[in-house]
């Protein structure tokens, strides 16, 4: 089914419905060595087809191998990966039904963006005229209309990029590689591209895989976030997944701030703070654990005094204004917490330093995560 598809994208495949439900990629216990670095370790992923999916991990942590993988640039030491259900291991990058944009955007300095982009489609055999109407087309989706003429180099960083991206969708690939391609934009620009690739993607339906290192980017964009740690995947799911109920310590700290607090697992639903008193959390989230874990909670899921059923009292250590909201830090006989308290109304005097303060939170906004402390020696 998959030979009848890559032959002809066109033509419907026979049940289309089973063809959506095979994922347009996926890894099998994949493992890439590089001498004695294991940069990838046994990583298994589905990909689901026309979905935007993140690889998201701090430097050093397989992405950008993985990434080279799936495109062919690399082969797997160990594992399969398949492409719709095609394997694909051992097949060059162009025997793949797979482009990909990399951050330096490779692009031909002597060529103008017409040829730039008609290239793409040049390298799969489409010929002189047939090209015209796909990259009118594709310029229109990436907004570069009126500057086909121009060369690379009488381009801005961003319009380079649209460039990039356009030779690399205009022959319509079952899957896109975007490896840190906002890299090197500036800060606003970067935040505009964000948007504009998501809308771009949503209206193609051409599956994106994208690596970054910025977890902002990757919540902004993503329907899906595999996580990245060590060459393996520490939690796969949604933004709001990922946020809400991380699953490992690594997880909570890399997806913004969180505040985790050292406790034992009390029951069903309960964990005894080791300095602190019983919290109620939801079942779900111990997972079951047992024995010593940590309990996490957001700095913007803490509100000021006793209205939520889990309370701990502390007191002010630093309060500092930060225009949508007062961040405290309060000193607790369980730690330092840190709570961001919205500034939704006017003139709300914040609580001065050393004052003290009740701190509350709902079952549903506690997670827990394994023990983040060394075993005692
Ligand atoms: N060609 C290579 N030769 C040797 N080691 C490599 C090679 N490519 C990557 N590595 C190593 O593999 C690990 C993962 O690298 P990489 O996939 O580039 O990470 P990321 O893209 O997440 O920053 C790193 O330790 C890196 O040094
Ligand atoms: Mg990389």
């Amino acid at each position: 089914m998959s030979a009848v598809r890559d032959q002809s994208p066109a033509g419907a495949p026979p049940d289309a419905a089973a063809a959506a439900a095979i994922p347009d990629v996926r890894l099998v216990d994949v493992t890439k060595r590089f001498d004695d670095v294991v940069a990838v370790d046994s990583l298994s992923l589905e990909i689901p087809r026309g979905s935007f999916f993140a690889l998201l991990g701090p430097s050093g942590c397989g992405k950008t191998t993985t990434l080279r993988m799936i495109g062919g640039f690399e082969e797997p030491t160990e594992g399969a990966i398949f492409l719709g259900d095609r394997p694909v291991t051992g097949l060059p990058p162009y025997r793949r039904d797979v482009n990909t944009v990399f951050q330096s955007y490779a692009l031909f300095p002597h060529l103008n963006v017409r040829d730039n982009v008609a290239f793409g489609l040049r390298r799969k055999g489409v010929k002189g005229k047939d090209a015209v109407g796909p990259v009118k087309e594709m310029l229109h989706i990436v907004g570069l209309e009126g500057l086909e003429g121009r060369k690379p180099r009488q381009l801005s960083g961003g319009q380079q990029q649209r460039v990039a991206l356009a030779r690399a969708l205009v022959n319509s690939p079952r899957v896109l590689l975007l490896d840190e391609p906002l890299g090197a934009l500036d800060l606003k620009l970067r935040k505009q591209m964000q948007l504009e690739l998501k809308a771009i993607q949503h209206d193609i339906e051409i599956t994106f895989v994208h690596v970054t290192h910025d977890q902002e980017e990757a919540m902004t964009m993503a329907d899906q976030i595999a996580v990245m740690n060590g060459g393996r995947i520490e939690q796969l799911g949604t933004p709001t997944e990922l946020y809400e109920t991380p699953n490992t310590a690594f997880v909570a700290g890399f997806l913004g701030v969180s505040n985790l607090i050292p406790g034992m697992v009390a029951s069903e639903g309960t964990v005894q703070l080791r300095r602190g008193p019983l919290v109620h959390v939801s079942p779900e989230v111990i997972r079951g654990r047992s024995g010593d874990v940590a309990v996490g909670i957001r700095p913007e899921k803490i509100e000021l005094g006793d209205g939520q059923q889990n309370v701990l009292s502390g007191r002010v250590v630093e309060s500092a204004y930060v225009g949508v909201a007062t961040q405290y830090i309060v000193e607790t006989p369980c730690g330092r917490i840190t709570v961001y308290v919205q500034n939704a109304r006017a003139g709300s005097e914040a609580a001065p330093v050393g004052s003290a303060l009740t701190l509350s939170w709902s079952p549903e906004a506690t997670f827990v995560v394994d023990s983040t402390e060394e075993e005692p020696a």
